[in-house]
């Protein structure tokens, strides 16, 4: 059974004071507490299997690359991957985006890729809601290769224009690169809509599932992509620790992002040859404990049940609205229907500039984040500088969005 107040023990930092007051944490969007088994599970590895992987026959080394590999499978069990080799860590979403929009790149000066090659005449498509995460990317690929830019507008609920989708996505389109659930807006995007189009197109498909990872089960089979990307941090495991999984007939066949130790299978000075997947893709000493520290936020996860966490800050979003729309002169920007929306919630207030909001709400003990939050265009399409953005996780409860209710109006009573 999912018992909130239970789950709030597992996280030392919910026990802070801020300012005097009880830590109201609702900036989970932007990065997760972590659980005391994944603080374990890091200092359990440096304190007695710390090592490098895939190069020392020691038995630390052994040990490390054991607890990596173990970790890559548990990642391949959590979004169901037929295979975990289609499993790369990076180091966030960013780099796994960059992973594929270089690869691409790439693709254009290495014999044998030319499927993945991109260039004039060729569109790249994205959405308007993008983090700039998987926006930056997808632009820098369009100058490198020379084409064209395009994205899908969204209307005033902050869903994406169902007609422009066939519109912008047609038969000269390389890549649709869209956001699952939209960490400004927190809409949840109809991913069978928005895949349907692309391969009817013969496009890739990259999904950014950095917000919707954390919150609703995800199974890479389901959603049909060729490409999903998600983060650690916010999926209550590490800071510097992403995945990037692929196809695996497509991680095969592309070139590699970075160069370097480990991604190759021969090099001489006349030439080298790669890996196979996932190792093409992880130049370098990886992000081994961090690796590890989320394979435990995982296993936690699990054992919790990613249906359980759906449901449970589905009830929250639900109350959330409910409750901040009965604030006078507050908007929500993003839909205001509970269905097909995350637990993250963006509003402005009238008269007040979000980041006075959220200092203000910071002396009350309450953390949320105000800006354009990385994604700038969702602000000028709607002619505002920012938003007060209040983002939930497991170990939300109704009583901390009491807390966010009361301190906004305690805001406005300050601001006269
Ligand atoms: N950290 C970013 C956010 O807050 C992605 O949404």
């Amino acid at each position: 059974m999912f018992d909130v107040e239970v789950i709030r023990k597992d996280f030392p930092i919910l026990s802070r004071h801020v300012h005097g007051v009880p830590l109201v944490y609702l900036d989970s969007a932007n990065t997760s507490q972590k659980p005391q088994a994944v603080l374990d599970t890091l200092n359990d590895y440096y304190v007695n299997h710390n090592a490098n992987v895939a190069r020392a026959v020691h038995t630390l080394g052994s040990e490390a690359t054991l607890l990596f590999e173990q970790a890559r499978d548990k990642v391949a069990a959590f979004i169901n991957a037929p295979r975990r080799e289609e499993v790369v860590f990076t180091k966030n979403s960013s780099e796994a985006l960059n992973l594929v929009a270089y690869s691409l790149s790439n693709a254009s000066t290495t014999p044998g890729a030319e499927r993945f090659r991109v260039g004039p005449g060729d569109n790249i498509v994205v959405t308007e809601m993008e983090h700039h995460s998987n926006l930056v990317p997808w632009q820098l690929l369009a100058q490198r290769t020379g084409a064209e830019f395009r994205y899908i507008p969204i209307d005033e609920q902050g869903r994406l224009v169902d007609s422009a989708i066939d519109e912008r996505v047609d038969e000269h389109t390389k890549v649709l690169a869209f956001v699952h659930q939209s960490n400004a807006l927190g809409t949840v995007n109809d991913v069978a809509r928005l895949v349907g189009r692309a391969k009817a197109v013969g496009a890739l498909t990259v999904i950014d599932a950095s917000q919707s990872a954390p919150h609703r089960p995800l199974d890479v089979q389901a959603l049909g992509a060729d490409f999903v990307a998600f983060t650690g941090h916010k999926l209550y495991g590490p800071t510097g620790v992403g995945v990037l999984w692929g196809r695996y007939e497509l991680l095969a066949a592309m070139p590699p992002f970075l160069g370097g130790g480990e991604m190759i299978e021969t090099v001489d000075m006349s030439g080298t040859t790669f890996a196979a997947p996932p190792h093409r893709f992880e130049a370098g000493t990886p992000m081994i404990a961090e690796a590890i520290g989320l394979g435990a936020a995982i296993d936690y996860l699990t054992a919790i049940g990613m249906d359980n966490v759906q449901a449970h800050e589905a009830e929250l979003t639900t109350y959330a609205l409910q409750e901040l729309m009965k604030v006078p002169d507050l908007k929500i920007i993003g839909p205001e229907s509970p269905l097909d929306r995350g637990a993250t919630i963006s509003f402005t207030i009238k008269g007040i500039h979000p980041h006075d909001v959220s200092q203000l709400l910071d002396e009350f003990g309450i953390a949320v984040r105000a800006g354009h939050h990385c994604a700038r265009p969702v602000c000028v399409r709607y002619g505002i500088a920012a938003t007060t953005r209040a983002s939930f996780g497991i170990y939300t409860t109704t009583a901390e969005i009491d807390a966010l209710v009361a301190g906004v109006i305690k805001v406005q009573e300050m601001f006269g």
